[in-house]
């Protein structure tokens, strides 16, 4: 493995907020680290950039342990989720900054960083402050900046959380394309399932400070190895009683089917959910590709549910 991390445990105050976590990714992997608030995420980033004392633990990366390095001699990136520009530096000093660590003259320093910043669409802004930037442009330099250096790690702590939708779509899309030209492992973090799935080679689902499951997006959300990752991943139907499970898409109105009551209609524009009540009084989550039928709340419709066993399912 290009990282390894064995055994991290880091606690606060007795608490043990990351509880001996292992893990590894190959090189030019994108690991996305999800789970919800408070479960770990942004002290692992920190552990792996050095700012911050594992209680326990090593970390290899390409067969070095940096596990006590300062952060500055790390060959590791890290793009906080405040971006962390300088206020006073333009926007091609701030992105060509650690280049004079390792010892690059500035006439070359500004000539990388020039070609940087053409990669993440920002030609000609080169000498504005950050301040004269909005979010998603400020984003851009940090991530140029992180990427300048070519780590052999690159960390990036929710970076697109503060931009809207369409915005965080697009950037999440260059930062995959950058990520793959340059071949550089990666560490996302991301609380978003959707973004974690479409940008991850893997996906290390955590709570509560443990690692609840590694795996491909496909398979996580396929094939949930927990009940914890059954009910993260997505809306999903569960049947306690046959301990099996089905999401909303596997369920499809069918002449044949089962009658059940719509209890809700919920419009999403290209697809439309259901809540459905069967004659055994249980609730199905359903949601259909917008076919522009009139199914109202109150109706009688008829409706197969496809289950998938939970083969692989740990503990709850
Ligand atoms: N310096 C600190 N002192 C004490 N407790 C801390 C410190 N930093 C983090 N914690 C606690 O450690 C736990 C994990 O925090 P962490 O920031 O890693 O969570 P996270 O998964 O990144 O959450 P979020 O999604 O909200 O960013 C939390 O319970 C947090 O309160
Ligand atoms: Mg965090």
């Amino acid at each position: 493995m290009f990282l390894d991390v064995s055994n991290l445990t880091k606690k606060y105050n007795k608490k043990t907020v990351v509880s001996n976590i292992s893990f590894g990714i190959e090189e030019g992997e994108l690991l996305t680290i999800l789970g919800p608030s408070g479960c770990g995420k942004t002290t692992i980033l920190r552990a792996l950039g050095g700012f911050l004392k594992p209680d326990a633990g090593d970390i290899i990366l390409d067969g070095v342990n940096i596990t006590a390095l300062p952060p500055e001699e790390r060959p590791v990136s890290t793009v906080f989720q405040s971006y962390g520009l300088f206020p006073h530096m333009t926007v091609l000093e701030n992105v060509i900054y650690g280049l004079k660590f390792i010892g690059i003259k500035r006439k070359e320093a500004e000539k990388v960083g020039l070609n940087m910043l053409g990669k993440v669409h920002l030609d000609g802004e080169e000498n504005k402050k950050p301040h004269q930037l909005s979010g998603g442009q400020q984003q851009r330099v940090a991530v140029a900046r992180g990427l300048v250096t070519h780590p052999k790690l690159l960390l990036l702590d929710e970076p697109l959380s503060n931009l809207d939708a369409k915005l965080r779509l697009e950037l999440r899309k260059e930062i995959k394309a950058i990520q793959r030209e340059f071949n550089i492992t990666t560490i996302f973090v991301t609380h978003d399932q959707e973004e974690a799935f479409s940008i991850a080679d893997e996906i290390m689902l955590m709570n509560k400070g443990e690692l609840i499951q590694f795996s491909k997006p496909r398979e996580l959300y396929e094939n949930p190895s927990t009940k914890f990752s059954l009910e993260f991943i997505g809306s999903v139907n569960y049947d306690k009683n046959n301990n099996r499970f089905s999401r909303p898409e596997d369920v499809y109105f069918d002449e044949g089917g089962e009658e059940m009551k719509v209890l809700e209609c919920s419009f999403k524009g290209q697809t439309i959910e259901y809540t459905l009540l069967t004659s055994d009084a249980e609730i199905i989550r359903m949601a259909s590709l917008n076919k522009r039928h009139e199914i109202n709340v109150g109706d009688t419709v008829r409706a197969v549910v496809h289950w998938s066993t939970l083969d692989k399912m740990r503990k709850s």
